[in-house]
């Protein structure tokens, strides 16, 4: 029989990167054989697969009537990430529904399971994609110039079908499991967190243009490094995230050109992501970041240009959902503790739409987006434990949970 542990170990070996951890982006090969590895998965438990137009795999238990409850989370990967990210959300989802059918459990409506594509926007900064794809929040403006219509063409898609992706109006509720990706729940000795919001954020693409010239003969005075810019943003950046109570701020990709040790630096461009818990922090933050970026500019001779690349605002989760969970975990034994969430996630997307509730489990040492990624085999499965019940809880009004 198959086990929630095994799952994970199988899947971690689809996209094993050379060079430590796992990278599956969207639209590449180790992405798809991924979701070729879930419909396989899907097929054992019965589940109808469908692989949309957004590339999302839908696996379909259709029983009772009405509006499906929907569960999962993502297969891709951030570069060199761990094997816990986005897969154990949708491989517990999986475990749970193997629980249910154990159980015997008869839906009065449909149960849906979800790999949602490209939650993490790796490739072409376009995060979000699928679920955004499936609520029909489509960025199609953006994610043409990203490249993105391109890419699904050379993997047998069309980016003109995507909008056929939308399908929230027939889901009810969403849930989705995660690891919790910081310390909290681990310093604390909880065994797991009940999400009340997801932080907004904001990416960027930062260019600074200034002046190629030679390194040992133009005067320091006089020269304009596109580098320094991009430097001196960067600590501006961590300076003012240090001061704002629930504000994060990270640079996390940069290219010079033309790039030689002996060449000031003509250009630099990098990535911006900032995060706020709040809907002021993150409107003060719309504004903050062009004007910082425009004064180092002035100040330094360059030219900058910004262009937006993500936009979500903070968003709460469902009361009654979070209390549906901790009713769950209640009756599992475990410990609770509600928290904010300061990653991203498809919850945040479905949560505009529907009622959604978030789980976490606890990551050992706060470490994620990165192959150091863990968490205990017990508390995966004591979170899919807590998923079925939940679910059994919503799908069916059981007598112990009405
Ligand atoms: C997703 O992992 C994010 O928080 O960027
Ligand atoms: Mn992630
Ligand atoms: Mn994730």
């Amino acid at each position: 029989m198959r086990s929630l542990a095994a799952d994970l170990g199988e899947l971690a070996r689809i996209g094993a990167d050379p060079a430590g951890g796992v990278s599956r982006f969207a639209w590449t090969e180790s992405l798809e054989r991924a979701n070729r590895w879930f419909v396989e998965r899907l097929e054992e438990v019965e589940l109808a697969p469908e692989l949309d137009t957004a590339g999302n795999v839908i696996g379909r238990w259709e029983a009772g009537d009405g509006k499906a409850v929907l569960v999962g989370s993502h297969l891709d990967t951030v570069r060199r990430g761990g094997r816990f990210d986005g897969a154990l959300g949708v491989l517990s989802a999986l475990e749970a529904v193997r629980i249910l059918k154990r159980e015997g459990v008869e839906l009065r409506r449909p149960l849906w399971l979800v790999s949602f594509n490209d939650e993490e926007g790796a490739r072409f900064h376009t995060a979000l994609l699928g679920s955004k794809a499936f609520t029909g929040d489509l960025d199609l403006g953006y994610w043409e110039l990203a490249g993105v219509p391109q890419a699904m063409a050379a993997s047998g898609r069309s980016f003109d079908r995507l909008h056929e992706a939308t399908a929230v109006d027939r889901v009810a509720a969403f849930l989705e499991l995660h690891i919790e990706q910081g310390p909290v729940l681990e310093s604390r000795g909880i065994d797991l967190g009940i999400v009340t919001s997801v932080v907004g954020l904001l990416g960027f693409r930062a260019r600074f243009r200034g002046e190629a010239n030679h390194a040992g003969t133009t005067p320091m005075g006089g020269r304009r490094d596109a580098l320094l810019g991009a430097a001196r943003a960067t600590a501006a950046l961590r300076d003012e995230a240090r001061k704002q109570d629930g504000m994060t701020a990270n640079v996390g990709q940069i290219r010079v050109e033309p790039g030689g040790f002996n060449i000031i630096p003509g250009l630099a461009e990098f990535s911006i992501d900032v995060r706020s818990q709040s809907l002021e922090g993150h409107r003060r933050l719309e504004s903050w970041v062009p004007e910082l970026l425009t004064e180092i500019a002035r100040d330094e001779g360059l030219e900058v240009e910004l262009e937006e690349t993500q936009r979500v605002t903070p968003v709460p989760l469902d009361e009654e959902l979070a209390t549906v969970l901790e009713r769950a975990a209640g009756a599992e034994g475990a410990s609770t503790l509600r928290m904010a969430s300061g990653a991203g996630h498809d919850a945040m997307v479905l949560a505009r739409n529907v009622p959604t509730g978030l789980l976490f489990v606890p990551s050992r040492g706060g470490i994620s987006h990165s192959p150091e990624e863990y968490t205990a085999p017990e508390h995966c499965e004591l979170g899919a434990r807590v998923l079925a019940r939940a679910l059994g809880e919503l799908l069916t009004q059981s007598k112990e949970t009405a």
